[in-house]
């Protein structure tokens, strides 16, 4: 149990990074601290191992304050992760993994199992990667091998600030359930730093909000997305679709709008160059603003332009499959997938033509949903 009572943070220049922090972490509970730059998360969590030490105020572990700890015992008890890893370069992964039982005397074979041990957690073959060097690595195995450095001693504490911060998507997923599931067998209390809400919503038991050096709310990741404290909390973690999957959104919210417009009488010569223009690959179809179908390049291709210069886009085989644009994107993509269609038509709930759902659109509207930072440039920086 990690617990802090009054802390508080100024450093030599009188900048207030924390102030007046009290908080209980419990045995076993995996605690995500976020916030914007600058708010006081890695002055906290290093105040808690005295790489930093409180301008007043105390941390408690398991009952003892940390000021009547020793050092080495004091982080002996703890692992922390960065995201630079920085493992040694010059070291192997098994050295790199044992650099604290090695100080601490472990013998040659203990380290070994250890390191076995460790290595199968996170699924790297110990016979392929015990001996290698950090620079044969990915970026993502490097980072497993910094958790593990940190699990070596077989902490009670673990703590990670923003340990995953440079990894990509993909990885940093992966990473995500490997830390979940080693955290189910192995009953660490983390501390957890983030900047990234998705990341501490899927892993947090509690979520502690930070900012300017004070808690602004402290729950569960469900409780603060339906009853954020404040306006601050509530522009932070977004809207509460983030909680969900990309493909929950609505499609009236992701749908492609404005669409380019022909009557059924129109050539398809029309077509062709309408689409050319807009850069686009379907045209709705409509009379007298009734749908009549899309037209998909796909279709357009079939009325075979040389042939019949003449043709009608009305005479194409239009698209007539439709979506409610109150319905999901998830039942979008079903009707897409079912009917083998490239293009859904969006009516509102009067039946009338709003937008359109592409399946050459799909990944940039679910990468928007997944990402939306990425997407935006990372704005939380600013903040
Ligand atoms: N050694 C230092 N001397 C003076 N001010 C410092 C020092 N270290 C940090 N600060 C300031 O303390 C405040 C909190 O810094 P801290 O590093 O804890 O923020 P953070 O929440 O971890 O930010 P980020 O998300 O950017 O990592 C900031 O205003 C920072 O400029
Ligand atoms: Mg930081």
């Amino acid at each position: 149990m990690v617990v802090f009572e009054d802390v508080r943070k100024v450093y030599d220049d009188e900048t207030v990074a924390v102030d007046g922090l009290n908080l209980t972490v419990e045995h076993g509970e995996f605690m995500v601290f976020i916030g914007p730059s600058g708010c006081g998360k890695t002055t906290t969590l290093q105040m808690i191992n005295r790489l930093k030490e409180p301008t007043s105020g105390r941390i408690l572990i398991d009952g003892k304050d940390t000021k009547d700890m020793r050092n080495v015992d004091l982080r002996r008890n703890m692992g922390y992760v960065i995201q630079e890893i920085a493992l040694f370069p010059h070291m192997t992964v098994a050295q790199n993994i044992c650099v604290v039982p090695d100080l601490l005397g472990w013998s040659k074979k203990q380290k070994e199992t250890r390191t076995r041990e460790l290595l199968e957690l996170v699924s790297l073959d110990p016979d392929i990667y015990m001996d290698r060097f950090p620079r044969e690595l990915s970026g993502g195995q490097q980072q497993r091998i910094g958790v593990l450095r940190a699990l070596a001693v077989d902490p009670d504490v673990l703590l990670m600030d923003e340990p995953f911060g440079g990894l990509d998507p993909l990885t940093r997923d992966q990473l995500h359930e490997e830390l979940k599931a080693l955290q189910d067998k192995v009953q660490k209390t983390i501390i957890f730093v983030t900047h990234d809400m998705d990341e501490a919503l899927k892993l947090a038991d509690r979520v502690t909000l930070m900012r300017d050096g004070k808690l602004v709310q402290v729950d569960s990741p469900e409780e603060i997305l339906r009853n954020p404290n404040d306006e601050f909390v509530a522009d932070f973690i977004g809207s509460e679709r983030r909680l969900m999957s990309p493909l929950d959104v609505l499609v009236r919210e992701v749908m492609l709008e404005d669409l380019p417009t022909l009557r059924p009488d129109a050539s398809a010569m029309d077509a062709l160059r309408l689409m050319q223009e807009k850069n686009t690959d379907y045209i709705a179809i409509t009379e007298d603003e009734t749908f009549v179908g899309m037209l998909s390049a796909h279709r357009l291709q079939e009325l075979r332009l040389e042939e019949d210069p003449d043709s009608r886009v009305g005479d194409a085989d239009l698209v007539t499959v439709t979506v409610d644009s109150r319905q999901t994107m998830m039942e979008a993509v079903h009707r897409l997938a079912e009917t083998e269609e490239h293009v859904l038509a969006v009516m509102n709930r009067r039946g009338k033509l709003v937008g359109a759902i592409s399946r050459g659109w799909l990944p940039d509207i679910l990468a928007k949903e997944m990402w939306p930072k990425e997407a935006a440039g990372y704005e939380m920086e600013e903040s």
